[in-house]
């Protein structure tokens, strides 16, 4: 199906849709015509998110959301269902990223990195699936993970470790769906980089980080992928019914190839041969 055709009879509700690849999908399905929710901890992004949509004549709502708290997740589904009778579409979207080694990175910043990047996507689906399953004809429930899900990587250990339970958790769920018969198609999406805030959001300790986090910022800046056009690959796919959904198919099959020779073999843990920092990857 494509996205006009799979996307109907209830509202989009994205996380973190205040910036990146989360506003994009928030602006893109409001543009299909779906109501959209815009879940994100920030007021001045979410209401000028929501405000943009409606300005381009869509339905929006801004629910100030802590993704991390079971409860605001809770809240944020009563506020949806309750505007808009269905939902129809959760991306799981936000999200944050660290730097430092395991060792060095301190006890609230790993839960902080935990409990957006994992519980984020816990509380959503244990939120939102049982209620959009209630209904016969369901809906789609995508989680964002990362490229850093089919990799391993020195010194950004806790958001490569939650990213990889984010795929865990989604074919979980994938499963959970077929085995108990509910109507939602679950899938997880594995972005390579991609224009948005998450480095210049990233908190640092030292000069060292900083410089880190500018090269990262460069980066992006020269290879990253318009988020618009991310996500209008990611709806297309999530539509489709495909369950990894890849932005850069070139890097996710280098990366996924790699990661199945690593695990036939039993091998030691290795860098990539691919930077999937070093070119547009599709
Ligand atoms: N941009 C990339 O290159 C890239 C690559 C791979 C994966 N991803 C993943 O894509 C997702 C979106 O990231 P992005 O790059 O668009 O980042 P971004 O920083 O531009 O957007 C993330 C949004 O999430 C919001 N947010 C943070 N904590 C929150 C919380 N507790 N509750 C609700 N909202 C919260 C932020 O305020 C921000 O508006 C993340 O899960 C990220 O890990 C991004």
């Amino acid at each position: 199906m494509t996205p006009t055709q799979a996307f109907v009879g209830g509202a989009a509700v994205i996380t973190g849709a205040g910036s990146g690849i989360g506003e994009a999908l928030a602006m893109r399905t409001g543009a299909l015509g779906m109501p959209v929710v815009v879940a994100e901890l920030s007021p001045d992004r979410g209401e000028r998110v929501a405000g943009a949509i409606r300005a381009k004549g869509g339905q929006a709502l801004f629910v100030q959301t802590d993704v991390s708290d079971p409860a605001s997740v809770r809240a944020l589904a009563d506020a949806a269902f309750e505007a808009y009778g269905h939902v129809r579409l959760l991306v799981n979207c936000a999200g944050l990223t660290v730097m430092g080694s395991i060792c060095d990175t301190p006890d609230e910043v790993w839960d902080r990195v935990i409990n957006v990047n994992l519980r984020g996507v816990i509380n959503g689906v244990r939120a939102f699936v049982p209620r959009m399953a209630a209904r016969p004809e369901g809906g789609y429930v995508s989680n964002v993970a990362s490229l850093a899900a089919f990799s391993m990587a020195p010194n950004n250990g806790p958001y490569f470790a939650t990213k990889h339970a984010v795929l865990s958790l989604s074919e979980c769920l994938y499963l959970e769906m077929e085995e108990y018969h509910w109507p939602i198609k679950v899938s997880v999406v594995v972005p390579g980089i991609v224009e948005s805030r998450i480095f210049a959001d990233i908190a640092v300790a030292n000069e060292a980080e900083e410089a880190h986090r500018q090269m990262l910022q460069g980066a992006m800046k020269s290879v990253g992928m318009p988020a618009d056009e991310a996500a209008r690959r990611i709806l297309d796919k999530i539509a489709a019914d495909e369950f990894v959904i890849s932005t850069h198919p070139r890097f996710s099959r280098i990366l996924a190839t790699e990661r199945s020779e690593y695990l036939r073999d039993l091998a030691k843990p290795r860098t990539s041969s691919t930077d999937f920092m070093s070119g547009p990857g599709d």
